[in-house]
Protein backbone atom coordinates (compact mmCIF):
# COMPACT_ATOMS: atom_id res chain seq x y z
CA UNK A 1 0.00 0.00 0.00
CA UNK A 2 1.48 3.28 -0.83
CA UNK A 3 1.11 6.13 2.40
CA UNK A 4 0.02 9.25 0.40
CA UNK A 5 1.77 12.35 0.60
CA UNK A 6 0.76 15.77 0.56
CA UNK A 7 3.54 18.59 -0.52
CA UNK A 8 3.37 22.28 -0.05
CA UNK A 9 5.47 23.97 -2.60
CA UNK A 10 5.72 27.29 -1.08
CA UNK A 11 7.48 28.55 -4.76
CA UNK A 12 9.13 31.98 -4.76
CA UNK A 13 7.10 33.27 -1.33
CA UNK A 14 7.93 34.28 2.11
CA UNK A 15 10.29 35.70 3.61
CA UNK A 16 11.85 34.39 6.36
CA UNK A 17 9.78 35.30 9.12
CA UNK A 18 7.02 35.13 6.92
CA UNK A 19 8.01 31.52 6.49
CA UNK A 20 8.27 30.57 10.35
CA UNK A 21 5.19 32.11 10.77
CA UNK A 22 3.57 29.99 8.68
CA UNK A 23 5.30 26.84 10.06
CA UNK A 24 4.03 27.94 13.80
CA UNK A 25 0.45 28.33 12.90
CA UNK A 26 0.76 24.66 11.58
CA UNK A 27 3.17 22.19 12.76
CA UNK A 28 1.10 20.96 15.59
CA UNK A 29 -2.02 20.08 13.30
CA UNK A 30 0.16 19.01 10.78
CA UNK A 31 2.05 16.96 13.15
CA UNK A 32 -0.95 15.35 14.83
CA UNK A 33 -2.24 13.89 11.51
CA UNK A 34 -1.26 10.52 10.90
CA UNK A 35 -1.27 7.83 8.14
CA UNK A 36 0.16 10.46 5.49
CA UNK A 37 3.63 11.75 4.25
CA UNK A 38 3.41 15.96 5.00
CA UNK A 39 6.62 17.79 3.42
CA UNK A 40 6.99 21.71 3.33
CA UNK A 41 9.08 22.78 0.70
CA UNK A 42 10.33 26.96 0.91
CA UNK A 43 12.63 28.50 -0.39
CA UNK A 44 16.59 27.76 0.02
CA UNK A 45 17.17 30.77 2.14
CA UNK A 46 14.08 29.44 5.04
CA UNK A 47 14.96 25.91 4.80
CA UNK A 48 17.39 25.80 8.07
CA UNK A 49 14.77 28.17 9.96
CA UNK A 50 12.04 25.39 9.06
CA UNK A 51 14.32 22.78 10.40
CA UNK A 52 14.53 23.88 13.54
CA UNK A 53 11.10 24.33 13.78
CA UNK A 54 9.78 20.95 12.83
CA UNK A 55 12.44 19.26 14.60
CA UNK A 56 11.10 16.10 16.94
CA UNK A 57 7.54 16.01 14.56
CA UNK A 58 6.77 13.97 11.47
CA UNK A 59 6.75 16.99 9.25
CA UNK A 60 9.86 16.72 6.47
CA UNK A 61 11.17 18.76 4.17
CA UNK A 62 12.07 19.61 1.09
CA UNK A 63 13.97 21.76 -1.43
CA UNK A 64 12.53 22.93 -4.48
CA UNK A 65 15.22 22.35 -6.54
CA UNK A 66 19.21 21.86 -7.22
CA UNK A 67 22.37 21.57 -8.98
CA UNK A 68 23.69 18.41 -10.52
CA UNK A 69 27.40 18.82 -9.08
CA UNK A 70 28.65 18.47 -5.44
CA UNK A 71 30.49 21.60 -5.16
CA UNK A 72 32.61 23.91 -7.07
CA UNK A 73 32.27 27.32 -9.34
CA UNK A 74 28.72 27.77 -10.01
CA UNK A 75 27.89 30.66 -8.65
CA UNK A 76 24.20 31.11 -7.46
CA UNK A 77 23.67 26.94 -7.55
CA UNK A 78 22.81 24.42 -4.71
CA UNK A 79 24.06 21.26 -4.26
CA UNK A 80 22.97 18.08 -2.98
CA UNK A 81 25.77 18.01 -0.64
CA UNK A 82 23.76 20.93 1.07
CA UNK A 83 20.77 19.66 0.73
CA UNK A 84 21.23 16.62 2.19
CA UNK A 85 21.43 18.16 5.70
CA UNK A 86 18.46 20.00 6.08
CA UNK A 87 15.99 17.83 3.50
CA UNK A 88 14.56 14.65 2.83
CA UNK A 89 12.97 15.57 -0.67
CA UNK A 90 13.73 17.88 -3.60
CA UNK A 91 11.73 18.64 -6.02
CA UNK A 92 12.89 18.60 -9.57
CA UNK A 93 11.78 19.24 -12.93
CA UNK A 94 8.96 21.61 -11.95
CA UNK A 95 7.21 23.26 -15.12
CA UNK A 96 8.03 26.69 -14.04
CA UNK A 97 11.99 25.59 -14.30
CA UNK A 98 11.66 24.00 -17.77
CA UNK A 99 9.50 27.15 -18.66
CA UNK A 100 11.51 30.44 -17.26
CA UNK A 101 14.69 28.69 -16.57
CA UNK A 102 14.83 26.53 -19.89
CA UNK A 103 15.62 23.40 -17.69
CA UNK A 104 15.30 20.35 -20.44
CA UNK A 105 14.75 16.51 -19.93
CA UNK A 106 18.81 16.13 -19.66
CA UNK A 107 19.66 18.33 -17.54
CA UNK A 108 16.81 16.62 -15.37
CA UNK A 109 17.99 13.25 -15.68
CA UNK A 110 20.80 14.33 -14.41
CA UNK A 111 19.47 16.26 -11.35
CA UNK A 112 17.41 13.15 -10.58
CA UNK A 113 20.45 11.11 -11.15
CA UNK A 114 22.05 13.08 -8.61
CA UNK A 115 19.30 13.12 -5.75
CA UNK A 116 19.53 9.54 -5.55
CA UNK A 117 23.28 9.11 -5.51
CA UNK A 118 22.92 11.95 -2.95
CA UNK A 119 20.09 10.37 -0.40
CA UNK A 120 17.78 12.81 -1.76
CA UNK A 121 14.12 11.49 -2.77
CA UNK A 122 13.54 13.63 -6.35
CA UNK A 123 9.67 14.64 -6.71
CA UNK A 124 9.99 14.54 -10.32
CA UNK A 125 7.23 16.92 -11.72
CA UNK A 126 5.84 16.56 -15.30
CA UNK A 127 3.16 17.94 -17.29
CA UNK A 128 1.65 19.19 -20.77
CA UNK A 129 1.12 22.45 -21.84
CA UNK A 130 -2.74 23.73 -22.64
CA UNK A 131 -1.57 23.78 -26.37
CA UNK A 132 -0.05 20.15 -26.52
CA UNK A 133 -3.44 19.10 -24.00
CA UNK A 134 -5.74 20.92 -26.72
CA UNK A 135 -3.86 19.22 -29.33
CA UNK A 136 -4.60 15.42 -28.11
CA UNK A 137 -0.47 15.19 -27.42
CA UNK A 138 -1.04 14.50 -23.49
CA UNK A 139 0.18 10.73 -24.04
CA UNK A 140 3.05 11.44 -25.70
CA UNK A 141 4.40 14.64 -24.13
CA UNK A 142 4.24 12.47 -20.78
CA UNK A 143 5.66 9.68 -22.25
CA UNK A 144 8.63 11.69 -23.50
CA UNK A 145 9.06 13.20 -20.39
CA UNK A 146 8.70 10.51 -18.20
CA UNK A 147 11.53 8.25 -19.75
CA UNK A 148 13.80 11.13 -20.84
CA UNK A 149 14.06 12.34 -16.93
CA UNK A 150 14.61 8.40 -15.85
CA UNK A 151 16.97 7.41 -18.74
CA UNK A 152 19.79 5.73 -16.84
CA UNK A 153 18.21 5.56 -13.36
CA UNK A 154 17.76 1.89 -11.43
CA UNK A 155 13.99 1.30 -10.36
CA UNK A 156 13.46 2.37 -6.81
CA UNK A 157 10.17 2.94 -4.70
CA UNK A 158 11.89 6.27 -3.73
CA UNK A 159 11.07 7.92 -6.75
CA UNK A 160 7.47 10.26 -6.45
CA UNK A 161 6.17 11.86 -9.53
CA UNK A 162 3.86 14.38 -9.42
CA UNK A 163 1.68 15.18 -12.85
CA UNK A 164 1.18 18.74 -13.10
CA UNK A 165 -0.60 20.02 -15.90
CA UNK A 166 0.87 23.48 -17.04
CA UNK A 167 -2.77 24.52 -17.89
CA UNK A 168 -4.00 23.50 -14.22
CA UNK A 169 -1.00 25.27 -12.43
CA UNK A 170 -1.73 29.04 -10.73
CA UNK A 171 -5.33 29.48 -12.98
CA UNK A 172 -7.98 27.74 -10.25
CA UNK A 173 -9.08 25.29 -13.15
CA UNK A 174 -7.63 22.20 -11.89
CA UNK A 175 -7.92 19.10 -13.53
CA UNK A 176 -10.69 17.04 -12.94
CA UNK A 177 -10.31 13.59 -10.25
CA UNK A 178 -10.68 11.36 -13.74
CA UNK A 179 -8.90 13.40 -16.17
CA UNK A 180 -5.91 13.12 -13.57
CA UNK A 181 -6.20 9.79 -12.56
CA UNK A 182 -6.55 8.55 -16.24
CA UNK A 183 -2.95 10.29 -16.53
CA UNK A 184 -1.65 8.83 -13.55
CA UNK A 185 -2.17 6.05 -14.35
CA UNK A 186 -0.76 6.61 -17.93
CA UNK A 187 2.32 7.57 -16.00
CA UNK A 188 2.07 4.27 -13.83
CA UNK A 189 2.17 1.92 -17.19
CA UNK A 190 4.92 4.06 -18.57
CA UNK A 191 7.00 3.27 -15.31
CA UNK A 192 5.95 -0.69 -15.57
CA UNK A 193 7.47 -0.70 -18.94
CA UNK A 194 10.85 1.12 -18.29
CA UNK A 195 11.34 -0.80 -14.82
CA UNK A 196 8.86 -3.43 -13.93
CA UNK A 197 5.63 -4.17 -12.60
CA UNK A 198 6.46 -4.25 -8.98
CA UNK A 199 8.02 -0.66 -8.70
CA UNK A 200 5.53 0.94 -10.70
CA UNK A 201 3.04 0.04 -8.22
CA UNK A 202 4.94 1.30 -5.22
CA UNK A 203 5.91 4.92 -6.87
CA UNK A 204 3.66 7.68 -5.34
CA UNK A 205 2.09 9.66 -7.67
CA UNK A 206 1.22 12.74 -6.78
CA UNK A 207 -1.91 15.77 -8.77
CA UNK A 208 -0.60 19.28 -9.02
CA UNK A 209 -2.81 21.83 -10.50
CA UNK A 210 -4.77 24.33 -8.27
CA UNK A 211 -5.69 21.90 -5.45
CA UNK A 212 -7.55 23.52 -2.25
CA UNK A 213 -9.23 22.16 0.39
CA UNK A 214 -12.58 22.44 -1.48
CA UNK A 215 -11.35 19.79 -4.56
CA UNK A 216 -8.61 17.53 -2.42
CA UNK A 217 -11.29 15.11 -2.41
CA UNK A 218 -12.01 14.46 -6.18
CA UNK A 219 -8.29 13.80 -6.70
CA UNK A 220 -7.80 11.65 -3.18
CA UNK A 221 -10.56 9.29 -4.07
CA UNK A 222 -9.04 7.94 -6.96
CA UNK A 223 -7.37 4.65 -7.20
CA UNK A 224 -4.51 5.85 -8.65
CA UNK A 225 -3.67 9.44 -7.38
CA UNK A 226 -1.66 9.21 -4.23
CA UNK A 227 -1.55 12.47 -3.17
CA UNK A 228 -0.71 15.96 -4.37
CA UNK A 229 1.91 18.85 -4.90
CA UNK A 230 0.21 22.03 -3.36
CA UNK A 231 1.33 25.34 -4.28
CA UNK A 232 -1.33 28.63 -3.47
CA UNK A 233 -3.07 27.20 -0.76
CA UNK A 234 -0.15 25.57 1.07
CA UNK A 235 0.52 28.61 1.92
CA UNK A 236 -2.37 29.39 3.85
CA UNK A 237 -2.13 27.02 7.40
CA UNK A 238 -5.43 26.09 7.63
CA UNK A 239 -6.02 25.45 3.97
CA UNK A 240 -2.78 22.95 4.19
CA UNK A 241 -4.10 21.80 7.16
CA UNK A 242 -7.41 20.84 5.72
CA UNK A 243 -6.21 19.54 2.49
CA UNK A 244 -3.23 17.05 4.84
CA UNK A 245 -6.53 15.63 7.28
CA UNK A 246 -9.02 15.22 3.98
CA UNK A 247 -6.77 12.91 2.85
CA UNK A 248 -5.64 10.98 6.30
CA UNK A 249 -9.76 10.67 6.04
CA UNK A 250 -10.06 9.15 2.59
CA UNK A 251 -6.76 7.66 2.28
CA UNK A 252 -4.65 6.57 5.18
CA UNK A 253 -2.76 3.70 5.70
CA UNK A 254 -3.03 3.40 9.39
P1 LIG B 1 -0.97 25.81 -7.60
O1 LIG B 1 -1.47 24.85 -6.54
O2 LIG B 1 -0.76 27.20 -7.08
O3 LIG B 1 -1.80 25.73 -8.84
O4 LIG B 1 0.51 25.31 -8.00
C1 LIG B 1 0.71 23.97 -8.32
C2 LIG B 1 2.16 23.72 -8.41
O5 LIG B 1 2.81 24.15 -9.35
C3 LIG B 1 2.79 22.98 -7.30
O6 LIG B 1 4.10 22.64 -7.62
Amino acid sequence: MRKPLIAGNWKMNTKLEEAKSLVRAMVTELDNIAGVEKVLCPPFISLAAVKELIKGTSVELGAQNMYFEDKGAYTGETSPLMLIELCDYVILGHSERRQYFFEKDEVINKKVKKAFESGLKPILCVGESPEENESGKTEQIITGQVTADLTGISPTSQLVIAYEPIWAIGTGEAATGKQANATISLIRSILANLWNKETAEVVRILYGGSVTSSNIAEFIVEADIDGALVGGASLKANEFVSIVSQTANLKSTR
